[in-house]
């Protein structure tokens, strides 16, 4: 019990978070009241967000987004979300943002949003302490043409705050190497790259993020364990997998924790990571991920601390940065 305590209190690293995705679902229904949008159809009787499966809860998640509109919007999401990353003793954290969800693609207006945001970033890392940085995101399912507008605006902003580009989305649909133009045009303005892939699609999938994209990091990757030619690629290359466990246990992926590969990943010597994914939409925390992770694989606070360093190490922030927050 002292020991699960002392797991539950750890100061954390968090690399994988849609910032979209941690919206409670109380604060997208009082945007929706208050920009009289009727999206009552997404939301359970008891409030929480409803969905089948994980294409049903991608329709979700843009319905719930649609509500967001005006960078003010997203700069009190980013409070929002922040608020519960600080409750959970993170101290760091990476988040996904899509300039197709601010402003259309439009880099005018994107130039507005992650001003807003990086705003409300910066107050709250002088509240809380929590720090953050964005990772510009495309969407699969929107396609390359879309991807290319994202990465366009990813590029234009590169910093030291916007410090990375990647891929989420359904991995269903077109290749990793539909995107590689998109990645590329990331890469030459300075920015680090992650993909979402062996979420849904197998080993081969996580291969051709690797390969396709050059990727250094990959958003899941897990169903890359049934070929272990692919895990130890995976180990020799160095590439750090950012694991959402409880999000692939809500999603079905796996029917239990005690099923998840991160355990045998881990120990076949793959870097990986904890994060949370779309936290409300799974009904998880950082402080659910650890603590159910101690209980399914008897992993101690050494494991934990170790897990925390893998993360600060492939986080793609400066190294003052690194070294002001762990
Ligand atoms: N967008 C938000 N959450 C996602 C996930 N888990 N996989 C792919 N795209 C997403
Ligand atoms: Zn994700």
């Amino acid at each position: 019990e002292e020991q699960l305590d002392r797991i539950a209190r750890l100061p954390k690293v968090e690399l994988h978070l849609h910032f979209e995705g941690g919206a409670p679902p109380a604060f997208i229904r009082g945007l929706a009241k208050q920009k009289k949008v009727d999206i009552a159809r997404i939301f359970n009787e008891d409030g929480s967000y409803a969905y089948r499966d994980f294409w049903h809860f991608l329709e979700v998640y843009e319905a719930a987004t649609s509500v967001l509109k005006t960078p003010e919007d997203f700069a009190r999401l980013c409070t929002a979300v922040l608020e519960e990353s600080a409750k959970n003793g993170v101290v760091y954290s990476e988040t996904f943002l899509s300039p197709d969800f601010c402003g259309g693609g439009d880099l005018g207006a994107w130039r507005e949003y992650l001003q807003a945001i990086r705003e409300a970033a910066e107050a709250a890392e002088r509240d809380m302490g929590v720090t953050l940085r964005g990772v510009v995101t495309c969407i699969r399912h929107f396609g390359p043409e879309k991807a290319k507008r994202a990465a366009l605006c990813a590029a234009e902003t590169a910093g030291d705050w916007l410090v990375g580009f990647g891929m989420a989305g359904d991995e269903k649909q077109g290749k990793q190497r539909d995107f590689a133009y998109s990645f590329d045009m990331a890469r030459e303005a300075g920015l680090r790259l992650t993909s979402h892939a062996g979420e849904w699609n197998g080993p081969q999938e996580v291969r051709e993020a690797v390969e396709d994209l050059r990727v250094e990091r990959i958003g899941h990757g897990v169903r890359a364990a049934p070929d272990l030619a692919v895990v130890d690629m995976l180990a020799e290359r160095g590439i750090t997998l950012e694991v959402c466990p409880g999000s692939n246990v809500f999603l079905g992926v796996y029917p239990a924790l005690r099923a998840h590969p991160i355990d045998m990943l881990r120990k076949r010597g793959v870097k990986v990571t904890v994060s949370t994914d779309d936290p409300p939409f799974f009904h998880t925390s950082m402080r659910q991920e650890y603590l159910g992770l101690a209980r399914a694989f008897g992993w101690d606070e050494e494991i934990f601390a170790e897990i925390n360093r893998t993360a600060l190490d492939a986080a793609f922030c400066d190294a003052a940065t690194k070294e002001a927050v762990l």
